[in-house]
Formats: C-alpha cells, sequence, structure tokens
C-alpha cells in the first residue's frame, strides 16, 4: 500500500507514519509537509530512512499535483491544518487559508488524479460545545463549531463529503478527540504543562478549568486510523473516542502530581479562552465495530507523556515561545 501523509511532520501525522513504518514493511510511506512552526522533521528523525519527503503547502497545486503524479498513492491521509485555538483567536486567517482552502487543493487534486481514497482528519471540535446537551455526539450529529478553528476544520470536513456525493471521490472522514503524548508541539495544554514545570512555572488553567475533555493516546489515534483505512466504509464517518473524559483542572492536577509537585502551590487560574467550549462527548460504535479498542488509559498515558518530555529536552527546548510561556497567550496580537 501507498499512503501520502499531508501533514506528516506534525504531532499526529509523525505519530502514524511512525506507526505505519514499524508495524508495516509493505507499506510506503511518502510525507508531504510544508513545515509550519508545528511541523519539524525532528518528529521523523528516527524514521527518515523509510520514508519519502517533500515540503509543500497543500495550497500548491502544481507541486501537490506533481507528488500525486509520481507517487501514485493508494490512499492521500490530510493531517495537514494550522491546530491552535489560542492562534486562531489572535489570527485566524491563516486556518482559512490552509484548513479550508488548503483542503479544497487537496481534493482538486485527488479527484483529477482519481486517488482511490481521502481520508480527512477532522475533530470533535466540529460538533461544538455539548454544555447542557444530553448525551453524546454520533457521526450524524449536527456540525456547529465555536472557534475559527473548529469552524475551518467544519468547513473542510463539510466541503469533503461533498467531492463524495458529487464527484464520487471516496472517501473516509475521522473525528478524533483530544490527543496527547509524545512530539506534540508543547502550546498544547498536557506538554505545555509538563515544559512549564520543567522550567520551573507555574501549571496554569484557563478560566475555572471545569471544560470536559476526552484524552485519547496518540499511538491508540494512530492504530484507529489505520483501522479506517484498512476496514473503514467509504463515504462513512468514524469519531474517534476514548471514553477518557476529565476536565482540565484534573488533567493538569495529575500532571502535577506525576511530576512531583504540589497542586495548591504550582497552579495558576488565568482568563478563560473566549468562547470556550464546555464540554465535547462523542460516541464511537463505529469505530469499535472495526475492532479497534484503546489501550492506554488516561494515567498511564500521562505518566509516559511526562517522561517522553524529561527526556528529550533536546526537542522542545527550541519551542518556547509565547504560546508555551505566557500566562495567557491569547489577545497580544499574533
Ligand atoms: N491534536 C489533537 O488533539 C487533534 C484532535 C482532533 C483533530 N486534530 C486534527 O488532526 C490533525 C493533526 O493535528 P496535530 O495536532 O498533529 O497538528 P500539528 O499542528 O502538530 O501539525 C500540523 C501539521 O500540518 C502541517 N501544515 C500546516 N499547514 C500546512 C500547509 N498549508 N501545507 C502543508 N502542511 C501544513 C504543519 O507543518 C504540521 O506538520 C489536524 O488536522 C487537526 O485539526 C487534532
Amino acid at each position: 500500500m501507498r499512503i501520502l501523509v499531508l501533514g506528516g511532520a506534525g504531532f499526529m501525522g509523525s505519530n502514524f507514519v511512525r506507526y505505519l513504518v514499524k508495524r508495516y514493511d509493505g507499506v510506503e510511506v511518502y510525507v508531504y509537509d510544508k513545515l509550519t512552526y508545528a511541523g519539524r522533521l525532528e518528529n521523523l528523525a528516527d524514521v527518515m530512512d523509510s520514508i519519502r519527503f517533500t515540503r509543500g503547502d497543500i495550497a500548491d497545486e502544481r507541486l501537490l499535483e506533481r507528488v500525486v503524479r509520481e507517487f501514485q498513492p493508494d490512499v492521500m491521509v490530510n493531517f495537514a491544518a494550522e491546530t491552535h485555538v489560542d492562534r486562531s483567536i489572535n489570527e485566524p486567517a491563516p486556518f482559512i487559508k490552509t484548513n479550508v482552502l488548503g483542503t479544497f487543493v487537496t481534493l482538486e487534486v485527488a479527484r483529477r488524479l482519481e486517488v482511490p481514497l481521502y481520508v480527512y482528519i477532522s475533530t470533535d471540535e466540529v460538533y461544538g460545545d455539548l454544555h447542557g446537551v444530553e448525551g453524546a455526539a454520533g457521526e450524524d450529529w449536527p456540525l456547529n463549531p465555536s472557534s475559527p478553528y473548529s469552524a475551518s476544520k467544519a468547513a473542510a470536513d463539510m466541503l469533503v463529503r461533498a467531492y463524495g456525493r458529487t464527484y464520487g471521490l471516496r472517501y473516509r472522514v475521522v473525528r478524533p478527540c483530544n490527543n496527547y503524548g509524545p512530539y506534540q508541539h508543547p502550546e498544547k495544554l498536557v506538554p505545555r504543562t509538563i515544559v512549564r514545570l520543567l522550567k520551573g512555572r507555574p501549571a496554569t488553567v484557563y478560566g475555572d478549568g471545569s471544560q470536559v475533555r476526552d484524552w485519547l493516546y496518540v499511538e491508540d489515534f494512530a492504530e484507529a486510523l489505520d483501522a479506517v483505512i484498512r476496514r473503514g466504509g467509504d463515504y462513512e464517518v468514524y469519531n474517534v473516542c476514548a471514553g477518557s473524559y476529565a476536565s482540565v483542572r484534573e488533567v493538569v492536577e495529575a500532571i502535577v502530581k506525576i511530576m512531583g509537585r504540589d497542586p495548591g502551590r504550582d497552579i495558576v487560574h488565568v482568563r478563560g479562552r473566549p468562547g470556550e467550549d464546555r464540554r465535547y462527548a462523542m460516541t464511537c460504535e463505529k469505530v469499535r465495530a472495526l475492532g479497534w479498542r484503546p489501550r492506554v488509559g488516561l494515567l498511564e498515558g500521562l505518566e509516559r507523556t511526562v517522561e517522553w518530555y524529561r527526556l528529550n529536552e533536546w526537542w522542545w527546548r527550541p519551542l518556547l515561545d509565547r504560546y508555551v510561556l505566557a500566562d495567557e497567550p491569547w489577545g497580544a496580537g499574533p
């Protein structure tokens, strides 16, 4: 199988690539990535000899087309996106350019060159805030995004499905919950908390920290995506959740305790993010029917992640910008 991974040098993409290379002999992997601040070859260093790589923007139609013509993928998986909600509050334009227009370009290339299967990595955030709502979102739940980030992801998610219906492009859409684990940029909650504590700064909690998320270890996500590609159905959407619900405050407290610090002293509460969703929740019977189960519980996953960041300061030290170090990163310009 030949898999073209768009955005494969980021957090989830690189973990998926590593999983493929270690798990299968016969899979050929090609990574196409713009290498923004979030994408780095360091994320792929241990598998670089086993893959092919081109630096490129998904919105660059000519370059992407050349790569697809040359590589002839069986599957195109699109992870490429601007992903940080704090940044989308400060500067939404790159989110629309990459997540909406960029995804549109990938669909045009896939349609024209008749790529056999297109897989889009969407997000649970497209369902919007489920606070005060009974139950959890199934795949048919209406999309109701809240932030510029989630609105751009919902737009792309809808475009993918429209290309299936209008042009017959074979697709599968995957909507994962919050992922965490090695190689995640320290602007995101779990590594941000770990790295700040390692640098002697307090952990921060946005608002009262009661926002509930479902936490999935990134290696479990790689297995879920593999199951969707190998055993999933065409023109189908798959929620991928862990069923490990915990509030942001609980996750930060757990990390503080794993690191032997004092939750009473080492956590500060700062202003809540404007418009932040209070609760995400999805049902996941469809992906479980493919034989997939998450293997790593939240506490074990957090312990493994803390250990990885402890051992890999070389990896995160160059990434300490204000989105990591400022207590309230939004609102001070790009
Ligand atoms: N991390 C999560 O918890 C989570 C949860 C649900 C869904 N998602 C989705 O999964 C995907 C991957 O998320 P992540 O956390 O790995 O993100 P990330 O920010 O770590 O990586 C994004 C990657 O996309 C690349 N990229 C950005 N713009 C590009 C462009 N114009 N052309 C080519 N490459 C470009 C970056 O260089 C980077 O390698 C995203 O689509 C995101 O919306 C993430």
